[in-house]
């Protein structure tokens, strides 16, 4: 299917950068000594992001081997997700940045800048042109240190920007940050770090705090990781929040302003992002004993402002992809989130479908929005049967420059 938006993928420069500072750190060492000290601490994070869930001070922004680590591992990965939940906001949930002046940015844990520099660097590529003015909050001040050694290294992919970072623990925001007012707020995978074993109704104060650094035409971006519980988490805290607060609307990822009906129901998916997009050569190399999954970035996300979403007709037609396409028993099928809010199962029959189509529906990803065209019935349970009748358009369907 074609593409309605093409990202361009991590870049070359920030991934040298990255290796270039491992090696000037510890220029005894051979490349194979580097890479599998570096592996060790993969695998160390690997396990406190998916399995020890502990985070502190200390967890992995204290020393320059996790710093590193992390860059030349994960960072890439943070970034393209970043990047994708930017692409909704600026194609389908219409951000208009202001008119003149800067552009104020707030990245909450922000570590060594993923998400803030990714958006700083799409904003460019969108032909944005205003100043641009990234303000970085974090409790690691070595990552904030490698943020901005990298702001300045990197200066062609984010031209006339400026950058303030500050140590703070968010669980204990400054009243200075909460003073503040931006045009976009991002807390990219810091979400469930910062409110970590909190209950939902300190989370809920926690993120009502920080939606009040959003100007009116502002918007929070959040990214977590693709983990139930994690996703679970932020879609009840975001539900719960806009339950309480009239004048703030839920823009992703369903439409009409709909909180994740998986918040509340135990669905069949959790809802989460499953994207593409090609591998970068460092992590590769990296991963070649790991094993770790580096081809797709595989996040949750939500989008809130005081923007009332434009209202879309609450119909089957038009869905959110949110399982993998399957292909079986003379079918493909896949699951969907409907516009009307219910978790509805699509199927086609094979027989009657052109190889053309059927290469366009093996090749969506979970989190593209679609519109089937002409009429269908659906059972009482929900399943909806297709023909080569209906057709598929993209409505939100972003892919990445090279990706295969
Ligand atoms: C998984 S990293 C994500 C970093 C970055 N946002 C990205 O997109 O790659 C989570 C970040 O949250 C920060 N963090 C966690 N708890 C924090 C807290 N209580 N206060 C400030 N920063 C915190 C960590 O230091 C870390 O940099």
């Amino acid at each position: 299917m074609k593409p309605t938006i093409t990202l361009s993928p991590f870049p070359k420069e920030v991934e040298s950068w990255w290796w270039t500072h491992a090696v000037e750190r510890w220029p005894e060492m051979s490349e194979e000594k580097l890479l599998n000290t570096l592996r060790q601490e993969i695998v160390e994070q690997s396990d406190r992001f998916n399995k020890a869930r502990s985070f502190d001070a200390s967890a992995y922004g204290a020393r320059d081997l996790s710093v590193l680590a992390y860059g030349n591992f994960y960072f890439s990965r943070t970034w393209m997700a970043a990047r994708f939940a930017l692409a909704e906001l600026l194609s389908v949930c219409q951000w208009t940045p202001p008119a003149k002046g800067p552009i104020r940015i707030l990245d909450l844990g922000s570590g060594s800048g993923a998400s803030g520099l990714a958006c700083l660097n799409a904003l460019r590529e969108n032909r944005i042109a205003n100043p641009l003015e990234l303000h970085a909050f974090d409790y690691s001040s070595k990552s904030l240190a490698y943020l901005k050694d990298l702001h300045r290294s990197c200066a062609d992919l984010w031209p006339n920007t400026r950058i303030k970072t500050e140590r703070n623990d968010l669980r204990n925001p400054s009243p200075k940050m909460i003073s503040q007012r931006y045009d976009l707020v991002l807390m990219g995978f810091s979400f469930n770090e910062i409110m970590q074993d909190l209950e939902l109704e300190e989370r809920v104060k926690g993120l009502k705090e920080i939606t009040n650094c959003l100007k009116r035409s502002g918007f929070l971006l959040l990214t977590e990781p693709a983990e139930s519980e994690i996703c679970r988490s932020l879609h009840q805290t975001v539900a719960r929040l806009k339950e309480l607060e009239e004048g703030l609307f839920i823009l992703a990822p369903y439409w009409n302003g709909m909180p994740c009906p998986m918040a509340r129901e135990n669905g069949k998916y959790f809802s989460h992002e499953v994207r593409k997009y090609p591998v970068v050569e460092r992590v590769e190399r990296l991963n070649r004993p790991l094993r770790l999954e580096i081809r797709e970035v595989k996040f949750g996300f939500s989008i809130l402002g005081s923007t009332s979403p434009e209202p879309v007709p609450k119909t089957p037609n038009l869905l959110r992809l949110i399982s993998p396409v399957k292909k079986r028993k003379g079918t493909i099928s896949f699951f969907g989130m409907a516009a009307n809010g219910g978790e509805r199962f699509y199927e086609f029959q094979r027989r009657d479908l052109s190889k053309e189509v059927m290469n366009q529906l093996l090749g969506l990803q979970r989190g593209d929005l679609l519109q089937i065209e002409g009429e269908f019935s659906a059972s009482e349970e929900g399943r909806i049967r297709l023909t080569e009748a209906n057709r598929l358009l993209p409505l939100f369907v972003p892919r990445v420059m090279g990706e295969t």
